[in-house]
């Protein structure tokens, strides 16, 4: 199984992301950090710990940092709900998982002794991650990759040319960006694609506890490409499935720069290259995203 980090702002497509990594046999989640960004850090800590908890694992969970490096934290409530979470309450709120190190230490910690190097899948806003290249930059050297949701080619959805992730720290996405490591860019131009719809909600609602809770996540989730079509983008889940279905995605090299301020600030400035440094998701075969979303589903469904 591959070993991973996933550095999140639960957020409802992280809840997602989160699971369908925590379920998969082919991943081996090491550890999960929590980052202020689609609300504050107190709830995406207890969203993730909840997530975890609900699966009875044992993964650990470390809280991260939450503000952004200069900028001041931008939330997205409009998109989430107050929680983060689509208002959903978990049965237990649990607290078994929390580490008392910082995420950024419990990172440092779970790359160094590992094995083998770490796949880094940060769905967030990229502080924490900034934090530890700019603090303990061996960790560099026992990273495999990092496979992360932020940015776009073209267009944004926090503003006309950021996307959400990056223009909440324009900062330490440029510091993350700037590093000597692969990086795969799962944007807005391939999670245009990496949606479900009405058809996919109802086979959901038939999925016992689990398939309820998304759907119940997902009557909230107001992603501002949803509309009135009834389709939901499931942003962050993109990166896991490129993890476990990579055949699924078209992707591009290109070099990737950071806008950091000004009117274009958050913007992921793509200039397509075949030497470029960072492979950039821009497709995603919709049919079969749909169908691994609901297998997934099922699958956990069946298991509980
Ligand atoms: C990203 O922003 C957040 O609201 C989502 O969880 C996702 O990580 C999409 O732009
Ligand atoms: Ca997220």
């Amino acid at each position: 199984a591959i070993p991973i980090i996933i550095d999140t702002d639960p957020g409802i497509d992280d809840m997602i992301a989160i699971s369908a990594a925590i379920h998969s046999k082919d991943l081996d989640v090491k550890l999960i950090t929590s980052v202020g960004g689609n609300v504050g850090i107190e709830h995406t800590t207890q969203n993730a710990l909840d997530i975890v908890n609900y699966f009875k694992k044992d993964i650990p969970v470390a809280k991260g940092v939450d503000t952004p490096l200069i900028n001041k934290l931008a939330t997205a409530e409009h998109v989430h709900g107050h929680n983060g979470i689509g208002n959903v309450q978990f049965m237990t709120s649990s607290q078994t998982n929390i580490l008392e190190d910082h995420a950024v230490i419990a990172m440092k910690e779970t790359i160094m002794n590992s094995e083998e190097p770490i796949t880094l899948v940060p769905i967030g806003p990229l502080t924490n991650i900034a934090l530890l290249f700019s603090l303990f930059p061996e960790t560099k050297s026992n990273i495999k990759q990092i496979v992360l949701m932020g940015g776009s080619a073209v267009g944004g959805n926090a503003t006309p040319l950021a996307e959400f992730n990056i223009y909440v720290d324009p900062h330490a996405a440029q510091i993350v960006f700037n590093q000597d490591i692969p990086i795969v860019m799962c944007g807005l131009d391939v999670t245009r694609e990496t949606i479900i719809n009405h058809d996919d909600i109802q086979t959901l609602k038939k999925l016992g506890d689990f398939g309820n809770l998304i759907t119940d996540m997902l009557e909230v989730y107001n992603d501002v490409n949803s509309g009135e079509k009834h389709e939901h983008i499931i942003h962050d889940l993109c990166t896991i499935f490129y993890l476990l279905y990579p055949e699924m995605f078209t992707t591009e090299r290109a070099n990737v720069s950071v806008i950091t301020e000004g009117q274009a600030a958050g913007c992921t400035y793509t200039e397509f290259n075949k030497e470029g440094k960072v492979e950039v998701c821009m497709h995603a075969n919709n049919k079969q995203f749909r169908e691994k979303f609901v297998e997934f589903v099922k699958d956990i469904h069946q298991s509980r």
